[in-house]
């Protein structure tokens, strides 16, 4: 039985393969549309959530399976002080596989070692968020055919943005990547990813504050949200907010081709204006989350249509 808890815990060969099936779901999904009869994915979101939940339960029932779950802590028995190892074992009764979003970074690697079916880490704390990762990766390779000979930016709260540490940890292990990392000194990448992940791996980067400057460079801009819920006091967060704001103007000094992502939600740091951009590709990235999750599904749960 296999867990996602990092994009680490898929090979670079069996991420192409999760990949190729999400794009054969995407152009065929009557063959896969009775793939899960009978099994049931259990989402348990400890923090509040639109995409991940809702794009794992459009992908279970879509393959023909059934959801159930809670969307917060205060509607289940943490209420109460249970922890997550005792739900989680609880949750194999119900479930064949369980989604856990959590506060608590490596909450879902607790509650993977208690379970008895596949847990799939749909967020924890400001650690990592795999599924967005492989959503991210799924959106590059679609729009570029290969993942490499690339530089991208990644602008915004980097310290806090879960997204941010798992892409950059998945996209250490493909060819020519170089990295902008475009954040104010608050809000640079934690130590552990620019030891561990980029300079052990001798990957390329630099640390800019300027977002103007880093434009004209860019292959992909990843915009990210200031992650207010994770900042200890409010002055900081205000202090903080509205630092980048992506417009029209600045959009005016990218290469023709570049592309813009966000994992969203957004909350000011793209001007809706940008959204008519044709090289704003976030709401596609949104709905290709689906496929590729309904490929993972798939694959955890050891189909007939398993990836590898
Ligand atoms: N990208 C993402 O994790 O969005 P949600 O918080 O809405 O799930």
């Amino acid at each position: 039985m296999r867990h996602l808890m990092s994009p680490l815990d898929f090979s670079v060969s069996e991420l192409e393969k999760l990949m190729d099936l999400g794009d054969d779901i995407e152009k065929n999904p009557q063959k896969y549309a009775h793939a899960c009869d009978g099994m049931r994915l259990a989402t348990c979101f400890y923090e509040p959530s639109t995409r991940t939940r809702l794009s794992f339960e459009s992908a279970m029932l879509r393959l023909g399976g059934s959801v159930l779950g809670f969307s917060e802590a205060g509607s289940s028995s943490a209420a109460k002080g249970e922890s997550v190892s005792d739900t989680i074992k609880v949750m194999g009764a119900y479930a064949n596989i369980v989604a856990i979003r959590h506060p608590k970074e490596g909450a879902p690697l607790v509650a993977s070692i208690n379970s008895d079916v596949p847990v799939i880490n749909a967020g924890d704390g400001g650690h990592q968020h795999p599924t967005q990762t492989l959503t991210d990766l799924h959106t590059i390779r679609s729009l570029t055919g290969k993942i490499e000979n690339l530089t991208i930016g990644l602008c915004g709260d980097l310290k806090f943005g879960r997204t941010v540490h798992s892409l950059i940890t998945a996209l250490a292990r493909y060819n020519n990547i170089r990295f902008i990392l475009i954040s104010p000194e608050e809000l640079k990448i934690p130590d552990y990813i620019r030891e561990d992940v980029l300079k052990k791996n001798n990957i390329p980067y630099e640390e800019v504050v300027s977002l103007e400057e880093a434009m004209p460079k860019l292959d992909i801009l990843y915009m990210t949200r200031i992650q207010r819920e994770r900042f200890f006091n409010e002055e900081e967060y205000l202090r903080m907010r509205g630092f980048y704001i992506l417009d029209k103007e600045k959009m005016s000094l990218a290469k023709e081709k570049m592309m813009v992502l966000h994992p969203l939600p957004r909350v000011n740091e793209i001007s809706t204006a940008v959204d008519k951009d044709p090289r704003a590709f976030y709401f596609k990235q949104a709905e290709k989350g689906v496929y590729i999750r309904m490929a993972l599904i798939l694959t955890l749960l050891e189909t007939e249509f398993k990836a590898f």
